[in-house]
């Protein structure tokens, strides 16, 4: 299995650290547009490799890309604690269009994680420029909010996050839906472990929207949690595990890229489903879609803009 990172920052480089302590490639690649910092990030995990299964790693250009399973994309800027994702559009529009096509240019047959910010619409720029099938391009999405949201959970109830089934769907952002009508430890709903309230969920909902802004003004940017999800990701396709978890696809029937829960496998996403939801969870998902049109329709008017600017 050959993965290659494009974008070496925090999260690119500790996903990839992740990824090769797990064994879930044979081969990385590591690319950034600061080739010395990419090759450090090479050579700092090549360096670990006697307490990690056999890897080939190594720095390289989009060229030594060529022949990928995965490509994580993760390149653009970062926003800060007081922006909004969507803020980050403009920023990062024309540079994931150019990495995605070269990226598929050299790996016609790879599947794309993208995690660069705003998700939902890089998801659906990397589809729409790569040319490749819906199941091939996927998105971090809501995977790391539902790790989030599990996680919360956990520590207030005192389970185990591994055992919760709790989703949050839809963007990526400020209009995230945390669904809470079928919350489950192992199978049993939520509302029949002790202690649990109304308030309670409201403060978990809250802390998770608000999750990353809390972390970037403490640290500058979230890293870890978003690795965990990306790497669960890249676990569920290189296994072919078939895991259903809440990634970013392409929706033909909302016309945008948004999260649901999907089976994930080694061909990519292999099909999404559509959870049960309450009346005001219906109407926080169609949000969610109003704001990623919104932010579809800015970025093709940027993107035929900076064409006619060329
Ligand atoms: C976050 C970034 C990855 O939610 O969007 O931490």
């Amino acid at each position: 299995m050959k993965i290659s990172f494009i974008g070496c920052g925090k999260v690119g480089s500790t996903v990839a650290f992740a990824a090769g302590l797990r064994g879930l490639a044979r081969e990385m690649v590591m690319v950034d547009f600061n080739a010395e910092k990419a090759r450090g990030e090479a050579w700092d995990i090549l360096q670990g490799r006697a307490f990690m299964p056999q890897v080939d790693i190594r720095s390289g250009n989009m060229e030594d890309t060529a022949g990928s399973d995965i490509a994580v994309i993760s390149a653009g800027i970062p926003r800060k604690a007081d922006e909004p994702r969507v803020l980050l559009l403009s920023r990062n529009a024309a540079l994931i269009a150019d990495i995605v096509r070269q990226t598929v240019g050299y790996s016609p047959n790879c599947i794309l994680l993208m995690i660069t910010n705003p998700l939902d619409i890089m998801t659906q720029l990397a589809y729409q420029a790569s040319g490749l099938p819906v199941s091939r391009v996927i998105g971090m999405g809501t995977v790391l909010d539902t790790s989030r949201y599990r996680s919360c959970i956990a520590a207030e109830f005192g389970c185990d996050a591994r055992d919760i089934d709790a989703y949050v769907i839809g963007e990526h952002g400020e209009t995230m839906v945390p669904l809470r009508s079928n919350i489950t430890v192992k199978g049993i709903p939520l509302e029949r472990l002790a202690g649990v309230t109304t308030a309670k969920l409201d403060k978990i909902v809250d802390d998770v929207v608000t999750a990353s802004g809390t972390v970037i003004a403490l640290k500058g940017g979230t890293v870890f949690a978003p690795a965990a999800a990306a790497c669960a990701i890249l676990e569920a396709i290189v296994h072919d595990n078939r895991q259903v978890l809440p990634v970013c696809t392409y929706q033909e029937r909302y016309g945008v890229s948004l999260s649901l829960p999907t089976l994930v496998g080694r061909e990519g996403a292999l099909g999404s489903f559509s959870p049960a939801l309450s009346a005001a969870e219906e109407e926080m998902l169609q949000k969610s879609v109003r704001n990623i049109r919104a932010y579809a329709e800015q970025l093709s008017e940027y993107l035929q803009d900076s064409a006619a600017a060329k």
